[in-house]
């Protein structure tokens, strides 16, 4: 892992950890990647900096040496999604999101498309979080949504996918089903920290001991007064779990 953590050694960058840049124009988002360079690697861009901002944001990250995860969420035709996701690998962005939810065929499609020459690795979006059982029943899916999250997983891992954002709820039943797959975790909070919105959380360590392959942090680190000490305690409890 190349970590060190020797004495008062300060915790070297660790290449599990993504940090969601959800502000709404460049500024912000470029001081914050500047201020956790040599500690994060990766940043999600999501819809709202990506649609004010568009590739340059993509661009500035990449000059800068940092992994980018494209958080588009695509769900349209075959045809349309696929199209999208060549000028995605334009971008050099190496991770994109997809739904599940847009069936075999448009997965297909999308795995297709990615495998390419820098193509975006994507990660397949089951469930949102935000969806209980009674807003999933209005949409017509009558199931439990932890029987949906599977049953979109393996569907979408038969059409390609091999990778999936999914709730620290969900990570150890995955990790479990699809053994190779590789596990995004958003909702992380360490110990002591505000949840937010956020309703199925873990704590760095207990993600990662789950199966999570990434995880996903915004708010413990880019709403704290001070974002690199922040993350210096996350990749410190993140030391203690060795990649899986
Ligand atoms: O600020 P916080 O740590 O909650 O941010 C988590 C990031 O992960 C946000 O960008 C959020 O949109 C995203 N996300 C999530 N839950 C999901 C999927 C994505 O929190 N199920």
């Amino acid at each position: 892992m190349g970590l060190c953590h020797h004495g008062n050694m300060e915790p070297t960058l660790d290449p599990r950890l993504i940090v969601a840049l959800d502000f709404p124009e460049a500024g912000p988002a470029l001081d914050l990647a500047d201020r956790l360079t040599g500690r994060c690697g990766w940043f999600k861009v999501g819809l709202e900096l990506y649609l004010a901002e568009g590739n340059a944001i993509l661009h500035e990250l990449r000059q800068r040496g940092f992994s980018v995860f494209l958080d588009l969420k695509l769900h349209d035709i075959p045809n349309t999604v696929a199209r999208a996701v060549r000028s995605v690998a334009e971008t050099g962005a190496e991770l994109l999101t997809v739904h599940a939810s847009g069936g075999p065929a448009m997965l297909a499609a999308a795995v297709e498309a990615a495998a390419v020459t820098n193509g975006p690795k994507l990660l397949a979006v089951t469930v949102l979080t935000s969806m209980d059982r009674a807003q999933l029943a209005a949409t017509g899916v009558a199931d439990a949504p932890a029987d949906q999250v599977l049953r979109l997983a393996e569907m979408a891992a038969a059409s390609g996918i091999s990778g999936f954002v999914a709730s620290a709820e969900e990570v150890a039943t995955l990790r479990r089903k699809l053994p190779s797959a590789v596990l995004v975790i958003p909702g992380i909070r360490p110990a002591g920290a505000a949840i937010g919105d956020q309703k199925r959380t873990a704590t760095p360590a207990a993600a990662l001991a789950a199966g999570a392959d990434y995880l996903v942090v915004g708010r413990p680190i880019t709403q704290a007064a001070d974002p690199a000490a922040a993350a210096r305690a996350i990749l410190e409890e993140m030391q203690g779990v060795p990649a899986g």
